[in-house]
């Protein structure tokens, strides 16, 4: 699948996202700007946030209590901001696009 990574300038960049890995790997993996990562992928830093593209929303779905929780700390959040860590990539999620906050924490 690929997913496309907006940057808050509006630069857009278009990857392979392997199936099983999450958006927040495929991110570190291409060098997307924009997205921290500091704890690897736990849910516990907040800082792999991204907005969900609104057309993206309902396949990609809601953070979990737990990612919510975790989604206080994260910078200037809206109603479609996940941890991207958090979002597992699936063939469903073919052309998913999501777009980086303007800063992390
Ligand atoms: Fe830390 Fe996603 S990488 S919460």
């Amino acid at each position: 699948p690929k997913i496309t990574f907006v940057e808050a300038s509006g630069e857009r960049h278009t990857v392979d996202a392997p199936v099983g890995s999450t958006v927040m790997e495929t991110a570190l993996r291409n060098n997307i700007p924009g997205i921290d990562a500091e704890c690897g992928g736990a849910c516990s830093c907040a800082t792999c946030h991204v907005y969900v593209d609104p057309d993206w929303s309902e396949a990609v779905g809601g953070p979990s209590p737990m990612e919510e929780d975790m989604l206080d700390f994260a910078f200037d959040i809206r109603p479609t901001s996940r941890l991207s860590c958090q979002i597992k990539i699936t063939e469903a999620l073919d052309g998913l696009v999501v777009e980086t906050p303007e800063r992390q924490g």
